[in-house]
């Protein structure tokens, strides 16, 4: 980073699958850092892992980030200038049948959040929003003024977030925030020593794909042959954990420089290109070395046949671009995947 504060930076959910990537930039960059996880989604040994890529570790506190005693805590023993917020639910599935959980912990968690920032007078905030606010895209490549209308409880939770983080900065101007939309973050730290482990089974394709070819999985189901695209299956802008990682740092500098003050700004974190998922698929067995098994299954309820970023928003305001390739999200993704067979 660019602006050399005094301070640290609180990430919520920084033992999760992002939030280690954008904690091991951060210290790559020289910050000091403290993680608010519950560890609901994560495993205990994060924290460690993030530390062995270094430089330093960061400061872990394990709690709720909607504990209201919690969060006066962090904030009182730590020097925080800017918070990037993480923590919360993310499965769409999930979101259908537990709507209220989703919101009372993903709202519930970004209310607790701002009013402990308020009262510590704490006035920089990232919040991680997602692509999905923009339901069923008219047009590709989607700009951040595209139609907003979330089309499950989960996206919604995301708009409620982004809407809130607005009237809070309306009402108080020494505030400024940026929710970055994210694509579809897929691969892993280089070091293979964090990346995504979900619980269960996978409900994106890159860690399905992975463990289809570690053969944990048999054959991966590709959803839906028939869409409106060259190869008929659904096109998606996938986007390396650790290029999205560095955009948390590029809009960290931009609101400690000053910039965005008494705003909320909502920036796409893309490549602003598409792939398909049989060209998705076809690139990770070239990095592994054979081709997955996979099976046409008929397509998802819900599922867009394209969603790509136009990313020019975030290159404009930060001079942040997504640099790393499919090749690379997919060589990255199979070194970890590789390395947890070992464990
Ligand atoms: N992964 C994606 O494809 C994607 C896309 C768009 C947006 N996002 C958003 O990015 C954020 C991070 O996603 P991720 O993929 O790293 O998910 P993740 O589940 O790996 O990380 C979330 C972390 O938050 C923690 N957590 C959950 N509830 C908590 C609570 N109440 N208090 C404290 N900690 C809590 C979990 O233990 C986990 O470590 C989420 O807000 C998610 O909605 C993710």
């Amino acid at each position: 980073m660019r602006v050399a504060e005094g301070g640290s930076v609180l990430v919520t959910g920084g033992a999760g699958y992002i939030g280690s990537h954008v904690v091991a930039e951060l210290l790559a960059a020289g910050r000091r850092v403290v993680i608010l996880d519950d560890f609901s989604n994560a495993a205990r040994d994060v924290p460690e892992r993030i530390a062995a890529i270094g430089p330093g570790a960061p400061e872990l506190v394990e709690g709720d980030v909607r504990d209201a005693g919690v969060l006066d805590m962090v904030f009182s023993r730590h020097e925080i200038d800017a918070v990037v917020h993480m923590a919360g639910l993310k499965a769409v599935a999930e979101s259908v049948a537990e709507p209220l959980r989703y919101m009372r912990v993903n709202v519930g968690g970004a209310v607790a959040l701002m009013e402990a920032m308020l009262a510590h007078r704490v006035g920089r905030l990232v919040f991680s929003s997602s692509a999905t606010v923009y339901g069923l895209p008219e047009a590709n490549p989607i700009p951040e003024g595209a139609p907003l209308r979330a089309v499950n409880p989960y996206g919604r939770t995301k708009l409620v977030v982004e809407q809130t983080i607005g009237e809070v900065v309306a009402a108080r101007p020494e505030f400024a925030a940026v929710s970055l939309r994210y694509f579809n973050p897929v691969g892993a730290h280089v070091s293979g020593l964090i990346g995504e482990d979900p619980r269960g089974v996978p409900n994106n394709l890159f860690p399905y794909v992975a463990q289809t070819a570690a053969g944990v999985r048999e054959r991966l189901s590709v959803f839906g042959d028939d869409y409106p695209t060259p190869d008929g299956t659904a096109i998606r802008d996938y986007i390396h954990v650790v290029d999205l990682a560095r955009g948390h740092l590029a809009a960290l500098d931009f609101l400690l420089a000053g910039e965005g003050a008494g705003r909320h700004l909502a920036v796409n974190l893309g490549r602003g290109r598409g792939h398909s998922v049989l060209e998705a698929v076809a690139a990770f067995g070239a990095a592994v070395g054979r081709a997955i098994p996979y099976a046409i299954a008929p397509r998802r309820a819900g599922d867009v046949a394209e969603s790509v970023a136009d990313a020019r928003l975030a290159a404009e305001l930060f001079g942040w671009r997504a640099g790393l390739d499919l090749r690379r999200m997919c060589a990255d993704q199979w070194a970890f995947q590789s390395r947890l067979l070992l464990r």
